[in-house]
């Protein structure tokens, strides 16, 4: 059996840095090299500030700071990282499509079949490809035929290594995960690289928490795991559209389910919507599989999950303005929370960019603050979105305008109108509500899309509070 000396991983994002810093961490004998070809990335992982750090998550700076140097390097030289790896990590981007064959739906897999071309010129010797990025099933097969295309002789292993860790939560995860799971070929070989693999993570798991399976059902895990956490958010969010129609409370409904444990309580927070880089576009990308595998009763049953998860994001906005008096033309908006959830600076498919898109289109000035994200990553979320839609230079920077941003919370609520909560941070329940209720115009509402606040303590001192599903 080989044992893994030295690590190489391409990309270092939200995946490939914390995984790999956990993975240094715990294995002091192995170098762990994380490259990107992002520079500016690459910097910032090997700040002396431990606070420029590219990501933010709760742990992982000490974790950083433990092992960077001695065991854990990050680096833009990727050729040099792939030739002395005896493993390597592909945890790179695989965002939807934007263009071309299953726009919008399929996985778009550019950037990984890059690295295993790269991978393919760059090796010598024998290695262990490790599929870390999210990919549709089948995916191991391209990736072997690119790397056995290579012509020096050298065997390529590809396993399946999905990783499922949340952000905000990333480094706990890691350390102390529910399970890891190791798919590869049920040949010798293949056994024998599930094995490597498998001694990686035994220095901190145990081997009940390790999963191996054939290569096909680990692609498929990761997909389907997704899809099972999205769709009981939209389970509840739809029925949240019938609790405010009958005065039922979502909460209340959700604790009377979940404690049936064949439930259970997880995944069933009622909310503007689910955000994240990956539920929406592994959702779409499963619906885009079972359309090609003439599967489309099963591709409409899942694309469901997202078309609910739209409508919970644009019944959030349309609740506000028809709350508002039916226009919030002119009318002063404050937004707390940018990001998609809490503890993570992430704002990919964030619910706030759709709510802010519908609300300014009505003539809404937003004012926002979040404790983690930047003015220039508000900004740059809308733009994304409305280049997207085809939206002229002119009318974009129009837009734009009706955009504001605070480093103080106090400074983002005073004189609104409404105040919308978009992300759970902890530090919005402890805010002083009463001077923010003398500050705000009245009749002063806040909507709730993270059910997060106390509603009856908000209500006496004279908000209009409304939450999602009650
Ligand atoms: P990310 O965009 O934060 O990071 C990807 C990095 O890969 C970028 O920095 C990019 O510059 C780099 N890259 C692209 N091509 C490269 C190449 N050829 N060589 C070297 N570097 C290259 O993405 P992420 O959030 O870390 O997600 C990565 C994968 O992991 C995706 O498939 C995603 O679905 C999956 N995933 C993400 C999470 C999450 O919480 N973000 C959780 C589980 C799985
Ligand atoms: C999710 C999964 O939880 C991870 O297991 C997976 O590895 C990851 O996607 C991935 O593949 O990228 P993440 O998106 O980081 O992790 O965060 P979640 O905690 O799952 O939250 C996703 C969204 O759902 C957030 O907007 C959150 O606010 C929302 N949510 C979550 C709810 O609205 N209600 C809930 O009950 C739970």
């Amino acid at each position: 059996m080989k044992k893994v000396k030295n690590i190489c991983c391409l990309g270092a994002g939200y995946v490939g840095g914390p995984t790999m810093s956990a993975i240094a961490l715990k294995c002091p004998e192995i170098k762990v090299t994380v490259v990107d070809l992002n520079a500016e990335r690459i910097a910032d992982w090997n700040s002396d500030d431990l606070n420029k750090l590219p990501i933010y998550e709760p742990g992982l700076a000490e974790v950083v700071d433990q092992a960077r140097g001695k065991n854990l390097f990050f680096s833009t030289d990727v050729d040099s990282a792939i030739s002395a790896a005896d493993m390597i990590f592909i945890a790179v981007n695989t965002p939807t499509k934007t263009y071309g064959e299953g726009k919008g739906m399929a996985a778009d897999l550019k950037f990984v079949e890059l690295c295993a071309r790269q991978i393919a010129e760059i090796s010598t010797n024998d290695k262990i490809i490790v599929e870390k990025s999210t990919l549709p099933v089948r995916t191991a097969q391209t990736l072997q035929t690119i790397l056995d295309s290579n012509g020096n002789g050298v065997n390529f292993e590809v396993l399946s290594n999905p990783e499922f860790l949340a952000e905000g939560t990333a480094i706990e995860d890691l350390l102390f995960s529910d399970r890891v799971l190791i798919g590869g070929q049920q040949t010798p070989s293949g056994k024998e690289a599930i094995q490597s693999l498998v001694d990686v993570y035994a220095h901190w798991l145990s081997p009940k928490q390790i999963l191996t399976t054939n290569v096909w059902s680990s692609e498929l895990s990761k997909l389907t795991a997704n899809a099972f956490l999205a769709q009981r958010i939209s389970s509840i969010n739809a029925l949240s559209a019938l609790c405010e129609a009958t005065e039922a409370n979502v909460d209340e409904v959700a604790l009377a389910i979940g404690t049936d444990s064949r439930i259970g309580p997880k995944f069933l927070k009622a909310s503007v919507g689910f955000g994240g880089s990956c539920f929406q576009k592994d959702i779409l990308n499963l619906v885009y599989l079972c359309r090609h595998f003439n599967l489309p009763e099963v591709a409409n049953y899942w694309e469901q999950v997202v078309i609910m998860n739209d409508h919970q994001k644009y019944r959030f906005a349309k609740r506000i303005i028809t709350s508002l008096f039916n226009t919030v033309n002119g009318k002063k908006i404050s937004f707390l929370g940018w990001a998609f959830k809490k503890d993570t600076n992430d704002t990919r498919e964030s619910a706030a960019i759709y709510v802010a898109e519908s609300l300014i289109e009505d003539g809404a000035e937003i004012h926002v603050y979040d404790p983690k994200v930047s003015e220039v990553k508000i900004k740059a979320d809308m733009r994304y979105l409305w280049e997207l839609n085809g939206l002229s230079e002119e009318k974009i920077k129009q837009k734009l305008a009706q955009i504001f941003t605070y480093n103080k919370p106090m400074e983002a609520v005073y004189k609104s109108h409404a105040v919308a909560v978009l992300t759970e941070w902890d530090e919005f329940v402890d805010y002083d509500w009463t001077t923010i209720y003398k500050n705000m115009y009245k009749p002063a509402f806040v909507f709730d899309g993270r059910n997060i606040l106390d509603t009856e303590k908000m209500s006496a001192i004279g908000f209009q509070i409304k939450g999602v599903g009650k």
